[in-house]
């Protein structure tokens, strides 16, 4: 059974691909190699035992995505990751954003009707929720989608309802969206795992930089927020919880279990964490003190949001079952593992 998975060696889908191949399926990865690095197929080849089929090319280019499935009709199914993903960079450079992300999207949707490809799980986030009023809080897939808050943002709210809208227009198509909430952490093998390209945005790469030297000092963006200590609150779900999510959603479509043709989940633990306790693990874990320093609030952020996972739980039967010090103790072992390789 062939899986596309679209960014297959990105961040979360080369752990999706090694948990696919483990669990019996052949995956092709598609994978421009626009923010991910070719040698990490060695490193899915070494944890597998098996070397994925790999094209690069653009999946925003109509002819070539076109082309790619013309030769390949042994694809049942498709994860689609490959995306721009950096808010910031999203604000100041919007339509490279639209124009990667949606373009993909369609190309990707246009082929799987011509070519009959029926299945299609989608990345998608909860940033769609933007910061929800305290009666949404945890968050279940019923909440209202809030205007997103930056182009990226933007790119996942939109993605979905041409997903939406199209399963609606083409009979035979069926999607799920995965709603992710903040991915931490790395393979158990530390062979693969986050590997942000310059000066990293997200607080776990930043944080395990540090501790290594690469940074001098975390910045811990706002100390004032409404919560237990101050710092902002998150739903920090361990990357090998979220890829197993992914391969209960593929199987659920082929075993044709699913209960609509279009169906949204939340992935998230369903407790959230601040940045200070986020910290705190990584020291006890580490057995390091961390420096860093509490500076003024980072444009755009939301003060807290964590899952209600009911939903995902139930109908997947699935549940993230790794806690917060598997995910910093794993992210460390991780960066230290990739520094002393490279
Ligand atoms: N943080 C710091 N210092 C840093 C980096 C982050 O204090 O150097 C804090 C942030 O202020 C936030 C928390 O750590 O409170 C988590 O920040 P991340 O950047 O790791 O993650 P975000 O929640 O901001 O972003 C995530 C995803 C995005 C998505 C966004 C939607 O990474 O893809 O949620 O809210 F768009």
């Amino acid at each position: 059974m062939k899986i596309l998975v679209t960014g297959g060696t990105g961040y979360i889908g080369s752990h999706t691909v090694v948990e696919l191949q483990q669990k019996g399926f052949e995956v092709i990865i598609v994978d421009a190699l626009f923010n991910s690095r070719i040698e990490v197929l060695d490193a899915i080849e070494k944890i597998s035992g098996t070397r994925p089929e790999f094209e690069s090319f653009d999946l925003a280019d109509r002819r070539l995505t076109d082309e790619f499935f013309s030769r390949h009709h042994d694809i049942k199914g498709i994860i689609h990751f490959a995306a721009h993903k950096a808010v910031g960079e999203s604000v100041e450079q919007p339509i490279k954003y639209y124009r990667n992300n949606l373009d993909s999207l369609m190309n990707i949707l246009e082929s799987m009707t011509k070519y009959n490809i029926p299945n299609l799980v989608f990345s998608s986030s909860c940033t769609v929720y933007g910061q929800p009023d305290a009666e949404h809080l945890p968050v279940s897939e019923k909440a209202p989608i809030k205007k997103a808050e930056s182009p990226y943002g933007n790119t996942k709210q939109i993605a979905e309802e041409i997903i939406s809208e199209s399963i609606n227009a083409y009979k035979g198509l069926n999607a799920i969206a995965l709603r992710y909430f903040n991915p931490v952490g790395a393979h158990d093998s530390a062979m693969i795992g986050e590997l942000p390209l310059g000066v990293p945005n997200n607080l776990m790469p930043y944080i395990t930089q540090t501790a290594y030297g690469i940074r001098e000092c975390l910045k811990v963006f706002g100390s004032d927020y409404p919560t237990h200590d101050g710092t902002p609150i998150r739903d920090y779900i361990h990357i090998m919880d979220l890829a197993k999510a992914h391969v209960v959603a593929i199987e659920r479509m082929i075993n044709a279990k699913m209960k609509k043709s279009f169906e949204i989940f939340n992935l998230g633990t369903g407790t959230g964490y601040s940045v200070l306790d986020v910290i705190k693990s990584f020291e006890k874990v580490s057995g390091l003190k961390l420096n860093y320093e509490i500076v003024g609030r980072r444009a755009g952020d939301i003060e807290m949001v964590w899952a209600d996972p009911t939903f995902s739980n139930d109908e997947l039967g699935w549940k993230a079952e790794r806690c917060l010090d598997d995910m910093t103790s794993s992210a460390w072992k991780w960066e230290q593992t990739y520094r002393k390789n490279s």
